[in-house]
């Protein structure tokens, strides 16, 4: 077929605007008001801000509006837009109360629009609606109103002061909570109220005797002291006209407890501390401000000690019934003292806060062997805690310890938590029925040990807690194979385990760290799975936060063990390892590819290229980086040499490097980066690619990263490939690779034609695969590939039985299977390549996911006859490019007709055994015979260079014998 044919997008888009063009004749000009009716059935909704629905508390000045256009018209374009904004919901019936109006603005842009009225101003609430115009001439309604209200946004917005209690603290163990509470009048009728908090340590709030909020462990953990989240409440209708009073609580978290290397605590600071401010409007518009200062008074209370890793001590006969009232007797309360002040590292809170998101119920009870114990069982891995139901005497306290497996004796497998203690003590106040959760820590478990509980216990007192941060699910994936669809669902429950404030490793050790690499190689996958984009974009903040000077990016993030606690005296490095550290690139492309987002690329854009100075530096002048420490092919059966992978990581964020230059339209930037890309390539080839033109070192891995970076020639991939696929054959197909080895694998087999090896991995259900732990019963994804294996386990240092890392084999899943790939040439699912590569193992398969523009989904069928059924949904405002596997063009149906007469299909070609079909928005159903052979694209050889090779051996071979011989 042609190859040098335009991009056909190009010409859809141009026919789109052409169709459009009468229209625009009689547009009024963007700066004219034009209140156009709705013509047609298209409608515009789910309006974002900053990705988040009327997200209160932002400190972002610039914010960048959202939209989706729902027409069900295929080839549908957005040709226009008009916004308008006001500061109260009344300004859009009065063209005097706008702020901005855009007027008509011709563009199919729906996403990520940057407001550009008057300055926002902090508190003030902004109403917005969007109006759209599409291609085929219709226009919507208004959309529904939606709203942002920004947080405080100067340094001097802030009377508040940090609290702290005067009482005695022993810094060297887990602390009580610190209860805080102040009265305050208020009179007059309350308009609206905000509450603007936050802490050192964790917190939860109350108001007049209730607690409110549905957050949980907030602020969450982030690099506090150099960026600290406040979060904003509502509370208008939680106060009233007389005396009110304000209550917190707060536990050592992330901010005083243990955390890090085993012993380490103190991170952030030794005492606890809390920040808030109540900004009350009465109906006459005047205002009041109620802070923290000296005037409130503190106290402990019922929670005696708690901790992230080693949970929660509550006596329930310290409780303070009232405590959070008006007229509660404070007798016992001493004044709270100031704190030092560090307002300057307030940031507003911007992604989805942790919430306690669902009660699971327990499946059964088992005896513990050592005696006197009940084990419970929740039925799956989870991540949160339980609730539990008991009624006995005063003073009994009931143990609960939690763990992920049982061991081989049937009693509770503890050893893998290494010093995280797991365990939560409830003292019973007595008297009747009693509930009890703890307040702040959480934890990694299916089984429960219950100690000591007075009476009988059954299933039905337990509940699972299930709590993560609370992102949008936006992706499903459903195949005929009920063993792909487990592995899919434990990817899932381990993203949400240890996506809790942040992207962590694992839930249950003492470790739970916002680990670089495990971050990065999961993120394709995550994106799927949830809107990552907030959660993400919060986290590369911190990252930048405590990037080093030199750019050399920490090991995890918020960077806990640099030059802290046992680190700084160990001398051990704590930054700078390749295919770690490269997250600070690799993420924001992510973001980029899958959201459309460009800000989060001009962001970070330093951190990144300090990042890559850094990496580049420590490789030297040949360009080989051989990392004094590292952490090679994490967790692999077969080690794969750490120089190898930190210069393909270098290599790859090079390029990485110069495309997002040349999204930010820095031309020079771009073709430095394209440079180094080259150079360190041509490094690569020359340090690790034998004479014979293969790698010298054979590991699944090393052929992986090189054919994934495209770091060899044509010839030396075809080598590249072979090896690999004997390699997974000499290990009866079976992964030998570790964390950044195996997301590589399934993607250069499927993308280079030998799917059939990805799915056979896939399919593989003994160890080293996917399907062996879900064989085994895992409900989440494992960190060891052998995590139990006949009832052995691995090993009790690092055997987490929630790690998502290997679990970023669903990006391959989502993108091969399902078929769903976003195209960087137009990121954010503007346009996305459908490309399904179907194998007879599966009858059929399902994916889809809600981008930025609405849903996209894929769904396809192998029938008995042989056909390939593909049903795609493709959102209004976007393109899509469908890859027909094995498929000849006048065979194809769409639903009853063929493709040339088919609505929306734009333009058709072959590409190898594919048929390639430009759509627009839509529904379609493609229909063809799959063609008996499989496509293998191997890549071009060029001239046969091992042939040379060979040749150029023999003959140097035969000039040293005929030496040989002269000499003689
Ligand atoms: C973590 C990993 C991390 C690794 C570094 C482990 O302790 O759990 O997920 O990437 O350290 O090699």
């Amino acid at each position: 077929m042609d190859g040098t044919k335009k991009d056909p997008r190009l010409v859809f888009i141009l026919l789109a605007f052409l169709v459009a063009t009468p229209f625009y004749a009689f547009s009024p000009s963007a700066s004219q008001a034009v209140d156009t009716p709705p013509v047609g059935d298209l409608r515009v909704g789910d309006l974002r801000v900053e990705y988040l629905i009327d997200p209160l508390g932002i400190d972002v000045r610039i914010p960048r509006l959202s939209w989706k256009l729902y027409s069900p018209g295929r080839g549908l374009m957005q040709t226009g837009f008009r916004v308008q904004v006001t500061a109260g919901q009344a300004g859009f019936l009065d063209a005097a109360g706008l702020l901005w109006d855009t007027g008509l603005v011709r563009t199919d842009r729906s996403v990520h629009q940057e407001y550009s009225g008057p300055s926002l101003e902090s508190r003030r609430r902004y109403y917005w609606r969007v109006k759209v115009w599409a291609s085929d001439g219709s226009v919507s309604d208004w959309s529904p109103t939606a709203f942002w209200e920004m947080g405080l946004l100067e340094d001097d917005d802030w009377t508040a002061g940090w609290i702290t209690t005067p009482l005695e603290v022993d810094p060297s163990v887990s602390g009580p909570a610190s209860y805080f509470r102040r009265s305050f009048p208020l009179q007059g009728g309350v308009r609206s109220a905000r509450l603007y908090a936050t802490s050192r340590g964790v917190y939860e709030l109350h108001l007049n005797g209730t607690r409110f909020g549905d957050r949980v462990l907030a602020p969450g953990f982030a690099s506090y002291n150099r960026r600290l989240p406040y979060q904003t409440y509502d509370v208008t209708e939680l106060l009233e006209d007389g005396e009110n009073t304000l209550g917190a609580v707060v536990g050592d978290g992330w901010y005083r407890g243990f955390l890090g290397f085993p012993g380490d605590r103190n991170v952030f600071g030794t005492r606890l501390g809390l920040f808030l401010q109540l900004e009350v409007v009465y109906r006459d518009g005047t205002r009041t401000v109620v802070s923290s200062d000296e005037g409130w008074l503190t106290s402990n209370g019922p929670i005696l000690s708690s901790d992230i890793y080693n949970g929660e001590t509550y006596d329930a006969r310290a409780e303070m019934p009232g405590w959070s009232s008006s007229g509660f007797d404070t007798s016992s309360w001493v004044p709270a003292v100031p704190a030092e002040d560090n307002t300057g590292t307030l940031v507003a809170d911007l992604a989805p806060p942790v919430r306690r998101i669902e009660e699971i119920e327990a499946v059964r009870l088992l005896d513990a062997p050592s005696g006197g114990s009940t084990i419970v069982d929740m039925g799956r891995n989870i991540v949160g805690w339980v609730r539990l139901r008991v009624s006995g005497g005063r003073g009994v306290a009931v143990r609960l310890v939690h763990g992920e497996a049982l061991g081989a004796d049937g009693d509770l497998y503890t050893d893998n938590l290494r010093t995280a203690e797991q365990a939560d003590t409830y003292i019973l106040k007595g008297g009747g029925e009693e509930w009890f959760e703890p307040h702040f820590t959480f934890h990694g478990f299916r089984y429960v040990r219950i100690d000591g509980y007075p009476g009988q216990l059954s299933v039905a007192d337990v509940k699972g807690v299930v709590v993560h941060s609370d992102l949008d699910e936006t992706g499903t994936f459903e195949t005929s194979d009920p063993d792909i669809n487990q592995l899919q669902e434990n990817i899932l429950r381990s993203q949400k385990g240890n996506f809790l404030s942040i992207p962590a490793d694992c839930p249950q050790r003492d470790e739970r760290l916002g680990w670089t690499g495990d971050a990065q190689l999961f993120a394709p996958t995550a994106s799927f799975n949830m809107q990552v984009a907030p959660f993400f974009s919060q986290w590369l903040r911190d990252l930048r936060a405590d990037q080093y000077e030199d750019g050399s990016v920490p090991w995890v993030i918020p960077d806990v063990l640099t030059s802290r606690g046992s680190a700084a005296t160990s001398g051990v490095p704590t930054a700078g390892v390749g295919g770690w550290s490269d997250a600070a690139i690799i993420i924001p492309w992510e973001l980029y590819l899958r959201y459309g987002d460009v800000r989060v690329l001009r962001e970070q854009y330093e951190s990144m290229q300090a990042w890559l100075f850094y990496a580049t530096s420590q490789a030297g002048d040949d360009l080989i980086w051989r990392p004094g420490f590292h952490f090679g092919d994490w967790a692999g059966e077969v080690d794969t040499p750490a120089d190898l992978i930190a210069t393909a990581y270098l290599a790859h964020s090079a390029e990485l490097m110069s495309s997002i230059a040349r999204v930010l339209g820095l031309g020079d930037d771009a073709l430095e980066y394209a440079g180094l890309f080259g150079r360190v390539r041509a490094a690569f080839q020359s340090e690790f690619v034998s004479i014979f033109g293969n790698l010298s070192y054979r590991t699944q891995a090393a052929y992986a990263l090189a054919l994934r970076f495209d770091l060899l020639t044509d010839t030396q991939k075809v080598a590249a490939l072979d090896g690999l696929v004997d390699d997974v054959r000499d290990n009866d197909t079976h992964l030998t690779t570790g964390f950044v080895g195996t997301p590589a694998v399934c993607p250069v087999l499927g993308g280079n034609g030998r799917a059939d090896v990805a799915y056979d991995l896939l399919f593989q259900t003994t160890a080293p695969s996917w399907l062996f732990a879900v064989r085994s019963g895992a409900t989440t994804m494992w960190e060891q590939w052998r995590g139990i294996e006949d009832g052995v386990f691995a090993e009790s240092e690092m055997n987490s039985l929630n790690h998502y890392a290997s679990g970023a084999i669903g990006e391959w899943m989502y993108s091969t299977i399902g078929g769903i790939n976003p195209d960087p040439r137009a990121p954010g699912f503007k346009n996305v390549i459908v490309r399904p590569i179907p194998d007879p193992r599966l009858t059929y398969a399902s994916a889809s996911l809600e981008t930025m523009y609405g849903t996209l989904s894929t769904n396809w069928r192998l029938d008995d006859a042989g056909m390939f059924h593909l049903d795609v949904d493709i959102p209004t405002n976007t393109t899509a490019s469908i890859y027909l596997p094995r498929a000849q063009a006048e065979s194809v149906r769409e639903s009853v007709t063929s493709l040339t007469e088919a609505v929306g299909v734009r333009t058709v070609r072959e590409v190898a055994t594919d048929v390639v079909v430009e759509i627009g928005s839509g529904s379609y159903r493609f229909s063809h015979t799959l063609l008996r052979e499989p496509r293998i694209e191997r890549p071009a050889t060029g001239f046969p260079a091992t042939l040379a090779f060979i040749l150029l051996a023999l003959m140097s071979l035969a000039g040293l014998l005929i030496r040989g011989l002269l000499t003689e």
